[in-house]
């Protein structure tokens, strides 16, 4: 334990990836947002890897825009399931470990319990497909973290854009029929160093603890914020005009079950750092 001596964070300028870097910040940490380096590029990231030479890659780097991805899936498997062969092979060459972030949306949601880390994956839309594809090429040593509904202070996310339209006084309907578990980046950052540091492989859940809607988020951003939830209402996925290209699974929360039958202690219930996010956005 505690043997990392340097990291290389891929995707460095992401909402993700920037909170990762702080986490390491008393190590030596390389973060590379994807101007730097493009996972596509297999001599860049081989070239990289080599000449960084870190114990473990978190490899956060992707192309998120789930309804992008729907029409260029070329582009989608070439960045996230290839861009991933290219860490891992860049890794093994250097003796490094690989953490691959992954996400809730490899499942179908049509589960009545949260899913655990040995569900059948079954994913909806090419997003999901592409990121099931880098999961699959990961080495037994590596780590992959399934994670949420991903918000934290940089990026765009919902709770800023929940945030946003609300202060404007803009109306807001917001589907109810999609279930998750909302994630905080610090909070997620804080267990990816932990699941590097003590080497642990294999699949972990990694989420905030609680299930919701989006609707019932947006009404408790809101509400958070000292505005009227009754300006949220909600949607049925079905009745969005016009439609998202990309179909969400509808129940998507992650049991944490390897964090918990290990007997780690889970990240707190996401309203802890939701309240805490909402303070620092309005300060
Ligand atoms: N957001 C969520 O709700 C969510 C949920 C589950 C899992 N995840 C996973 O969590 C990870 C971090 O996502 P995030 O929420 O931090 O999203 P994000 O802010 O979009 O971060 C992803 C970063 O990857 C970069 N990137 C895109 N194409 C790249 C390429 N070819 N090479 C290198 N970097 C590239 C993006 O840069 P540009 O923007 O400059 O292209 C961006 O900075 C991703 O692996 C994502 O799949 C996210």
């Amino acid at each position: 334990m505690g043997s990392v001596k340097r990291v290389l964070v891929t995707g460095a300028g992401g909402a993700l990836g920037r909170a990762v870097v702080s986490a390491f910040d008393d190590k030596d940490v390389v973060g590379l947002d994807h101007v730097q380096l493009d996972v596509a590029d297999r001599d860049a990231v081989l070239q990289a890897v080599g000449a960084v030479a870190p114990d473990v890659v978190v490899h956060t780097g992707a192309w998120t825009d789930v309804d992008g991805c729907e029409s260029d899936p070329d582009r989608a498997f070439r960045v996230n399931a290839l861009g991933t062969r290219h860490v891992v092979e860049g890794a093994r060459l250097t003796g490094a470990r690989v953490v691959y972030v992954s996400t809730d949306y490899v499942f179908d949601g049509l589960a009545s319990r949260p899913y655990v880390e040995w569900d059948v994956t079954n994913p909806l839309s090419v997003y999901g497909r592409s990121k099931l594809g880098g999961e699959h090429e990961l080495h037994p040593a590596d780590t992959l973290v399934r994670t949420s509904w991903v918000c934290g202070r940089h990026g765009r996310n919902f709770v800023k854009t929940i945030l946003t339209r609300a202060r404007e006084g803009q109306p807001l309907r917001v589907v109810d029929d999609q279930h998750g578990c909302p994630t905080f980046t610090d909070d997620l950052a804080a267990m990816i160093r932990r699941l590097a540091v003590e080497r642990r492989p294999g699949v972990y859940h990694v989420t905030n603890q609680g299930v919701t809607t989006w609707f019932q988020l947006a009404r408790e951003v809101v509400a958070m914020a000292g505005l009227d939830p009754e300006q949220v209402l909600p949607v049925a996925t079905a009745e969005l005009d016009p439609p998202r290209p990309a179909p969400r699974p509808r129940f998507s929360a992650l049991d944490n079950a390897a964090l918990r039958l290990g007997g780690v202690a889970l990240l707190d219930d996401y309203h802890v750092p939701l309240e805490r996010l909402i303070k620092e956005l309005l300060a």
